[in-house]
């Protein structure tokens, strides 16, 4: 592991955070199962590439690169998260990729080697750094000149139902502390000025707009919901159960009114984020 930062992320994702996300992997793959081919479109992995993806998680988007990288090509997956990577070694094993290899680490300090891959990509794996600036600095120096940067990264958690109808359910009952709406990644020109800052050129911001199943039905996805970090958390700060009780109704009307034959279906709102090394 390289120097400590993040050391509230390093914590959440060795721990509980990454035990509920193993868990639910299915769920978010599902969730991201629309949004997961406009990174893939951009990233445009050829036969050869060298790739880095950051923030990994269990390694779903590194298997998929590396069989378009082919065996001239590679991919680096890097993670802080211990539990996910194991995920992620067993998964690539079993779908029988053999050209990648996982590391753990913080991609905001961990010594990558310079100019030594074709293309940094991220599904959802970006947005976690105390220093985002110093964290795509580094991302940038290990890409050659010529090379590229995609990923994906969420839109507003308000107008993003993946989040907004937990968060709506509250606002609607209660007053939202005012840190959810602190969310540099949900800000293009904030993204652009980061990039800009930190050397990429040619920086583009595409939204992503897609349905995205989040569960069977509403009680599994409310069994879901609450279980999250963030619902907890405002739960907590709540404190009432007569408004606890009317902000999960709220909910589950809001996510029973989205139930298709299939599942329930939300709105997802990413961010498609692309630049070039320089
Ligand atoms: C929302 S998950 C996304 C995982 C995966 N890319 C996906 O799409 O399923 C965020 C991931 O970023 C990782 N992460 C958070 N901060 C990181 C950092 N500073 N360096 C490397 N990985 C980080 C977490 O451990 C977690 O696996």
């Amino acid at each position: 592991m390289s120097t400590v930062v993040n050391a509230e992320q390093v914590q959440r994702w060795n721990g509980d955070t990454a035990r509920r996300w193993i868990a639910q992997r299915e769920r978010h793959a599902s969730v991201r199962e629309r949004l997961t081919p406009h990174l893939l479109r951009a990233a445009a992995v050829s036969p050869g590439d060298r790739v880095l993806d950051v923030g990994c998680g269990c390694g779903e988007t590194t298997v998929a690169v590396a069989r378009s990288a082919g065996p001239d090509g590679g991919v680096l997956g890097l993670d802080l998260s211990g539990p996910m990577q194991e995920v992620a070694c067993r998964l690539a094993a079993e779908a029988g990729v053999a050209n990648l290899r996982f590391v753990q680490g913080d991609a905001q300090v961990y010594p990558l080697p310079p100019a030594a891959f074709d293309l940094v990509i991220s599904s959802f794996g970006v947005m976690f750094f105390d220093d985002p600036a110093a964290a795509f600095g580094n991302l940038r120096t290990a890409l050659r000149p010529g090379g590229r940067l995609a990923f994906l990264c969420w839109q507003d958690a308000l107008r993003n139902e993946v989040f907004a109808i937990a968060l709506r359910a509250f606002m609607r009952h209660a007053q939202l502390p005012a840190a959810v709406d602190d969310d540099l990644f949900a800000d293009p020109r904030r993204v652009i000025d980061l990039l800009g800052g930190a050397g990429f050129t040619d920086i583009r911001v595409a939204a992503v707009h897609e349905r995205a199943r989040i569960g069977s039905d509403f009680a599994d996805v409310m069994g879901y919901v609450r279980s999250t970090s963030k619902v907890r958390e405002l739960m907590a700060r709540l404190g009432d159960e007569v408004l606890a009780r009317r902000v999960l109704a709220t909910m589950a009307e809001e996510f029973a009114a989205r139930q298709d034959r299939d599942g329930v279906w939300v709105r997802a709102a990413a961010w498609l984020v692309t630049a070039g090394s320089g």
